[in-house]
């Protein structure tokens, strides 16, 4: 079970402010099950663990084998909800250092990220590392219009044809998109590129249980039915609106009765170098869904005990806006026990013995302790191992929590809109047709700048 712990909240809130949320809960809850909140039209992800395209699923899992068989690499292209589910669930469930294995030892191909950055070196040195490889490619864009990932592709599609000639490029390169809209449907029906669907009612940020996620977590051998039936066991376990029996509403809660005391940044923390991405996927999560209209709680993260030696003193003793959820796996994968010196110049004997997941939980419960003594309410939150299962409940959990959370915000915890300024401006700054009158204005503003 995933099991929320919150008694290092209370020296900082009491108990009867999460019975006072009853009422919001209830209100959040019927919002989000009768469909009747801001953005009801984006609520595919609820009922996706049950209700997914079989069928597609099917041709998923087919596509993966081929891919699994034909290639050394696959490179997925997308931004955002586009790229970093699958690639929360392949660092968390893959092998530490896959780049260093053969695809023998990795039993399954390398999966590689592009078109989730604009940087120029980042591009060439994967197209250096790509020459003596077979390559397969998935471009994943929902819109079909995000630059990053369209200029990528463009790259990519142009590698890959003077690579295997157009046809045979078509049979390695795969799109997931739109089912009928956007300039990548349209690319990849006119090329005829097998195609997977996001669907219209589900965001970027909520698709990762989709063919968004799935076609690149099967390539990498991880089995994406355990995922989605994690999923539908989370959804079936969080279905009262009762923070008591309910951890998913109870951590949804507790953070916005912080936000309320001035606890306006949350720090995702872990203890596990493969849970990286799983952080950085949750930031994007509650980043684009709940910061918007002035409101929202920061999602920020660490690793430790890695950032305990670079934030530590922050979270320790800065400012005090910071509360900490902890997410912890109650089993490490492998056993690993601390060996004993018969020198013992380290004076570290004490240790010998001791399994390092025994030493990695006690820094973890000390660091609770001193951050609260520092004063950072600590919530955590544990599951019982790192696999695909727990992986597909987790991303529920923090699905649910974090619509939940944005109905408490009175937010519209399914948009994006602040997202589109940066772009309008890039556009703008590049000479994109149209865009003549912003570009002379935002120059006018840059040369100024300069100039003071
Ligand atoms: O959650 C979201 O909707 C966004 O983060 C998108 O995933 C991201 O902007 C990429 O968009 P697209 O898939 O349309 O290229």
């Amino acid at each position: 079970m995933i099991k929320l712990h919150s008694g290092n909240v209370l020296p900082f809130a009491r108990q009867s402010e999460l019975d006072q949320m009853r009422p919001q809960l209830e209100a959040a809850h019927d919002l989000l099950h009768k469909g009747a909140g801001p953005g009801c039209e984006y609520l595919g992800w609820l009922d996706w663990p049950s209700d997914f395209d079989r069928a597609e699923l099917a041709r998923i899992r087919k596509a993966a084998a081929q891919i699994r068989r034909d290639s050394d690499v696959l490179v997925v292209i997308g931004i955002g909800g586009s790229y970093l589910g699958a690639r929360a669930a392949i660092e968390m469930l893959g092998p530490g250092f896959p780049q260093l294995l053969s695809k023998r030892q990795r039993k399954a191909p390398l999966v590689l990220f592009a078109g989730n950055n604009l940087s120029p070196d980042y591009l060439a040195e994967l197209l250096d590392v790509l020459a003596d490889k077979k390559v397969s490619v998935n471009v994943i864009s929902k819109s079909g219009t995000t630059t990053e990932p369209a200029l990528a592709f463009r790259v990519f599609k142009r590698w890959m044809e003077d690579r295997y000639g157009k046809d045979g490029a078509k049979t390695r390169i795969y799109a997931t998109t739109d089912r009928s809209r956007g300039v990548l449907r349209q690319l990849a029906d006119t090329e005829g590129y097998e195609t997977f669907v996001v669907p219209d009612d589900i965001g970027g940020r909520f698709s990762v249980l989709t063919a968004v996620g799935l076609l690149p977590i099967a390539v990498a051998g991880i089995d994406v039915r355990d995922m989605l039936r994690g999923a539908r066991d989370g959804a079936k376990t969080w279905q009262k609106p009762d923070p008591d029996v309910n951890d998913c509403y109870a951590y949804a809660a507790w953070r916005n009765i912080l936000l309320r005391k001035g606890y306006g940044v949350e720090i995702m923390v872990n203890y596990e170098p493969k849970l990286h991405m799983f952080t950085e996927w949750w930031k994007q999560l509650y980043g684009e869904s709940e910061g918007k209209d002035g409101r929202g709680i920061f999602p920020a993260g660490v690793d430790n005990t890695t950032d305990l030696h670079s934030m530590g003193q922050y979270v320790q003793d800065g400012r005090r806006m910071l509360f900490e959820t902890v997410l912890l796996s109650e089993q490490a994968g492998r056993a690993f026990e601390v060996p004993l010196d018969p020198e013992n110049r380290d004076g570290l004997n004490f240790l010998a013995g001791q399994d390092f997941a025994q030493v990695n939980r006690q820094a973890a419960q000390g660091t609770v302790l001193a951050h609260v003594d520092g004063g950072v309410p600590n919530l955590q939150l544990s599951f019982p191992e790192r696999s695909a299962y727990w992986f597909g409940q987790l991303v529920y959990f923090f699905e649910l929590a974090c619509a939940i959370s944005g109905y408490l915000l009175a937010v519209n915890p399914f948009d994006q809109p602040g997202v589109e300024n940066y772009k309008q401006n890039m556009y703008a700054l590049l000479g994109k047709p149209g865009f003549e009158q912003r570009r002379a204005e935002l120059e006018a503003r840059l040369n100024g700048s300069e100039r003071a």
